[in-house]
């Protein structure tokens, strides 16, 4: 097991992401819960994770799923108890498994009771917990828009103010340059660590230093100074892990974000290689061209090698599921799955899996009146506004929208896919008899293994944590292939990234490397639809 009170832990580890909503339901009311979780644990010990990511546990009146939270120190009451969740903390950590919690300090839910307060009156010491604007009814302080569709600026006419929400009206900003502000929330992180919580996500952490007036949103100018008062007060533990989600983020920030000394946070989730698909909008797709995204890799890779510290994902509850998006969900589902995690873990960084990615979940089939994401919902309102045929709109949400990857998890073949005994809360994947936990269980080679085995090979070569990355044919449209190299050990990653037969020629001084993963039986020769393959030299063969 790691030694998880030394700094820099996190950089052996793998974390798993749980959506709670939809992980499993203990009691039948049809939502994921945490018992549901605890009964999972040695699920996640079989897969091989050192910590999990829960997304918000805490009261809400779920109008972002828990993004929007009432109360920082109570669970949502169809989550569980408090004491489930000591419970959880507790029963983890026996397995090695550390609890991440997800902080949302850019914003609340408008019934969290500092924004109650903040209404009652500009005099109220709670009102400058938010950023408030003056303003007349229909003239907003200026045209910037919400994440989730719609002006960023909601009147109040009492008060005769706009309050400021980057995200939905029910999730208004929270005023980072009150320092009372500040100070509570840090207040509260600390009531987390002391109950055994060994870090923690922050939603939309580059959000935090805003400047309405200005437009600036991600970055401002303070930016960095919040962070790091941020760490110093709340995440003193050199254990502690932190990651930020920073969709702002370029190579050059990162590496002040996940500065090797500590003072900010261990490192974050930038988004560019996510971004390389869309078109005008978040819901308009354009073919993934792979020269680029190898190139994206790389510069991520080298520009923070020893100066920063990457987190490696494809896959979370805000994305579609990367099998459906850049692998084939049909004949070659499993193949492509496991040459994506190749893909991915093979690199430098702290890799995440998104529950239901380690058995090569799909997409969701759903129809236009399925969807319950607000930001789906509210784009296909607009959308069907600016006079987008039905047909359109509804293949954008196919594509792109967060309900993908938050359909039930998919636990058996039995009704409702063994999610729960009860009516599921959101629609199952209708591929649950075919693609399941269950089923992946019962076949050495499922994606679930070749996860698990995955995950076991970072904790046994050190090239993994530390092999600088050099990236091979570049320019090569279907082929995905680098090293990792230390003085000791030698890694070559082999991905053929398409469905079609590939040649392929093995770089000098790997001609006798060891197989260390492959999703193909076989030495390597002409590569197979989506195989990938992980070779070895050095010392531990
Ligand atoms: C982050 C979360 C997303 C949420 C948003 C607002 O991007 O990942 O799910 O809707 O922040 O809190």
């Amino acid at each position: 097991m790691l030694d998880k009170t030394v700094y820099g832990w996190w950089k052996s580890a793998v974390f798993y992401q749980i959506y709670p909503k939809s992980f499993l339901d203990s009691d039948g009311d049809g939502i994921g819960d945490i018992p549901g979780i605890l009964s999972r644990l040695d699920y996640l010990s079989k897969l091989g994770v050192d910590g999990v990511w829960l997304s918000p546990v805490f009261a809400s009146p779920q109008a972002d799923n828990g993004y929007d939270i009432s109360d920082y120190r109570e669970i949502w009451p169809p989550y569980g108890t408090m004491e489930d969740m000591d419970r959880l903390i507790a029963e983890a950590k026996k397995r090695g498994i550390s609890v991440i919690m997800d902080l949302v300090l850019n914003h609340t839910s408008d019934e969290h009771p500092w924004f109650r307060e903040a209404l009652k009156g500009r005099d109220n010491p709670y009102h400058d917990y938010y950023v408030w604007r003056d303003g007349k009814p229909g003239c907003p302080p200026n045209d910037m828009r919400a994440c989730f569709g719609g002006s960023a600026w909601e009147y109040v006419p009492e008060l005769h103010q706009y309050y400021f929400h980057q995200y939905a009206v029910k999730q208004p900003d929270l005023n980072w340059d009150n320092p009372e502000v500040r100070r509570e929330l840090y207040h509260m992180i600390r009531f987390w660590v002391d109950r055994g919580v060994e870090g923690f996500r922050l939603d939309v952490i580059d959000s935090v230093a805003k400047e309405p007036d200005k437009k600036i949103t991600a970055r401002g100018p303070k930016l960095h100074e919040y962070i790091r008062e941020l760490s110093a007060s709340a995440f003193p533990e050199p254990g502690l892990v932190t990651v930020g989600e920073a969709w702002s983020a370029d190579t050059e920030e990162a590496t002040r974000w996940s500065a090797p000394d500590g003072s900010e946070l261990s490192m974050v989730f930038q988004f560019e290689h996510i971004c390389l698909d869309q078109g005008g909008e978040k819901w308009d797709t354009v073919p993934l061209s792979l020269p680029r995204l190898k190139r994206c890799f790389e510069r991520w890779q080298r520009e923070l090698h020893g100066r920063g510290w990457n987190s490696l994902f494809l896959d979370n509850h805000d994305l579609p599921r990367v099998v459906s998006r850049w692998g084939d969900d049909g004949r070659y589902r499993v193949e492509s799955a496991k040459c994506l995690a190749a893909m991915l873990h093979g690199m430098e960084g702290t890799p995440y899996v998104y529950q239901g990615e380690e058995i090569g979940m799909t997409n969701a089939p759903l129809g236009l009146d399925e969807y319950e994401d607000l930001e789906t919902v509210n784009m296909i309102a607009e959308r069907r506004e600016r006079g987008y045929p039905d047909g359109d709109i509804l293949a954008s949400a196919r594509a792109r929208s967060r309900d993908n990857a938050r359909t039930p998890m998919q636990w058996d073949d039995s009704p409702n896919a063994g999610f729960t005994a009860g009516t599921p809360w959101f629609k199952v994947n209708e591929n649950f008899r075919e693609v399941n936990v269950k089923a992946a269980m019962e076949d050495p080679d499922s994606v679930f293994y070749f996860y698990q085995r995955l995950i076991a090979l970072r904790k046994t070569c050190p090239v993994f944590r530390d092999g600088e990355f050099t990236l091979l044919l570049p320019e090569d449209e279907a082929l995905f292939v680098y090293t990792r190299e230390t003085d000791a050990e030698r890694l070559l990653v082999v991905c053929n990234m398409s469905g079609e037969e590939r040649e392929f020629d093995l770089p000098a001084g790997f001609e006798s490397a060891a197989t260390l993963i492959a999703n193909y039986p076989g030495a390597v020769g002409v590569l197979r639809p989506w195989e990938a393959r992980i070779l070895y030299v050095g010392g531990r063969t």
